[in-house]
C-alpha cells in the first residue's frame, strides 16, 4: 500500500479519527469539528506554504505514535506537523497548550493596537476571538508600541500596519493569484513591515483578495471604510455571470443598499471551495464595482458557522458532523440541555418568588410556597 493511501488513527481531545497519511495535526482536527480545532491566524488551506507563522495552533502531542509513544517535548505547530499512526494529541484539554496560547496572544497584541471600536474587522477579526477567548486580562510588556502612518496602497485596499500581524497571507495572495507581486514584507526583526516596493500601487484584477485572506484590520477595503458595522449588515448569497472568477459571493446589504461584496467563506473563515475543490476567489468587478442589488441574483441568507457577533442573534451556529457532543456523552441524554421547567422543581408558576422575603430553599418549592430559610432574628443571613 502506497504512503498516500495509509490511513492512521489519530485521537484529539479524546475522540479518534482515522486519516489519510500525510495529514496535518491541524486538519485532523477540523475533520472531528470546530470544539477541537486549534485556531490559525497564518495557515491558509488554500494557500501553498501558509503556516508555521504564528504558533496560535500549538497543540501538545502527548503520544508520539504507536510504535514510539512518547510525548514530544515540546508543544508544536499542529498546522506543521503530520499526524503519526496511534497518535494522541491534547489541545483544549491541555493546560500547557491554554497557557501557551495565551501567551501567544499576548505576543501577538504586544503592537496591535486595541482600537476594535473603530476598526472595520471588529466582529470578524480572528485575533479579536482569540483575545476574547485566550487572552490575559492585562499586557506585561512596558515599552513603546511601533507604528505607522496609514498607507493607501492602490484604489481599493489600505494597509493600517499597526494591526499587521505579519502572517504573510496577503503575500501569498499574491503571489499565487495575481501576475505580478508588488508588496512584500520588508525589512527584518521587530522592524518588518508589509509594504509595497518603491511605494507602488497594488493595481490588479484579483488584489481585493488580501482584504480576504487577513486575519485582522490590516488591509481593509476602502469602498466599505467607515460605512457601516458588519454586524449592522445582513450577508447575502449571491451570483453574477462574471467572465474573470467563479461570481459567487456574500453581499453585506442594509435594506438594498449592498455596502460591500466579499468570497464566500468556509466554516474556518477561509475562502470557500467549489465541489472540484478549487477556491472561489472573486474578482475586483466583481467586488469593488458591482454594488447594485441588480447587478445580483440573490440565493438567500448566508450562513455564518464561525462563531461571530454577525452570527448573534440571527443565525444558528452550525456543526459539523460528527459532533464530538455525541462521542462524550456515549448515548446518554444530555442533562444540561434539559428543559428546565420540565424536569426542575425550581420555576413553578404557582410560587411567585417577588412575593416570598428572602431567599428561596427546597421548603419554598417543596411545600410551603411562602416560606423560606430566612430567620429574620439572624442577622448573619443578609
Ligand atoms: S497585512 Fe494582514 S494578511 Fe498581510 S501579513 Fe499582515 S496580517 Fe497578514
Ligand atoms: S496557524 Fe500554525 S503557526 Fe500559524
Amino acid at each position: 500500500m502506497s504512503e498516500e493511501q495509509k490511513l492512521f488513527k489519530v485521537t484529539i481531545d479524546g475522540v479518534t479519527i482515522e486519516v489519510p497519511a500525510g495529514t496535518t495535526i491541524l486538519n485532523a482536527a477540523r475533520k472531528i469539528g470546530p470544539e477541537v480545532a486549534p485556531p490559525a491566524m497564518c495557515y491558509y488551506s488554500k494557500l501553498e506554504g501558509s503556516g508555521g507563522k504564528c504558533r496560535t495552533c500549538l497543540v501538545e502531542v502527548a503520544a508520539g505514535s504507536t510504535a514510539d509513544p512518547r510525548p514530544m517535548p515540546k508543544l508544536v505547530a499542529s498546522c506543521r506537523t503530520n499526524v503519526m499512526d496511534g497518535m494522541v494529541v491534547k489541545n483544549t484539554t491541555s493546560e500547557k497548550v491554554l497557557d501557551a496560547r495565551k501567551g501567544v496572544v499576548e505576543f501577538l497584541l504586544i503592537n496591535h493596537p486595541l482600537d476594535c471600536p473603530v476598526c472595520d474587522q471588529a466582529g470578524e477579526c480572528h485575533l479579536q476571538d482569540l483575545g476574547y477567548e485566550h487572552g490575559a486580562v492585562q499586557t506585561r510588556y512596558e515599552f513603546k508600541r511601533r507604528t505607522f502612518v496609514r498607507e493607501d496602497i492602490g484604489p481599493y485596499i489600505q494597509l493600517h500596519m499597526t494591526r499587521c500581524i505579519l502572517c504573510y497571507r496577503c503575500v501569498f495572495v499574491a503571489d499565487q493569484l495575481t501576475p505580478d507581486r508588488v508588496h512584500g514584507i520588508l525589512d527584518r526583526g521587530d522592524h518588518s513591515r508589509i509594504s509595497t516596493y518603491i511605494s507602488k500601487a497594488i493595481d490588479n484584477p484579483f488584489s481585493g483578495n488580501m482584504i480576504d485572506v487577513c486575519p485582522v484590520g490590516a488591509l481593509t477595503d476602502r469602498t466599505f471604510r467607515f460605512k457601516n458595522r458588519v454586524w449592522f449588515l445582513r450577508p447575502l448569497d449571491a451570483h453574477r455571470d462574471c467572465p474573470d472568477c467563479c461570481g459567487k459571493v456574500t453581499l453585506w446589504n442594509r435594506g438594498e443598499e449592498v455596502f460591500r461584496v466579499t468570497a464566500r467563506k468556509d466554516p474556518w473563515g477561509e475562502v470557500q471551495s467549489d465541489e472540484n475543490g478549487k477556491p472561489e476567489w472573486i474578482c475586483n468587478t466583481c467586488r469593488f464595482e458591482k454594488k447594485n442589488i441588480s447587478d445580483w441574483v440573490v440565493e438567500g441568507p448566508t450562513k455564518i458557522s464561525r462563531h461571530s457577533v454577525i452570527s448573534a442573534n440571527h443565525y444558528q451556529k452550525e456543526v459539523i458532523p460528527p459532533d464530538p457532543l455525541d462521542k462524550i456523552l456515549d448515548g446518554r441524554s444530555p442533562l444540561l440541555l434539559m428543559d428546565i421547567h420540565e424536569n426542575s422543581q425550581v420555576n413553578q408558576a404557582s410560587v411567585r418568588l417577588d412575593e416570598i422575603e428572602g431567599p428561596a430553599t427546597g421548603k419554598t418549592f417543596n411545600g410551603d410556597p411562602h416560606s423560606t430559610g430566612h430567620n429574620p432574628t439572624d442577622t448573619r443571613e443578609r
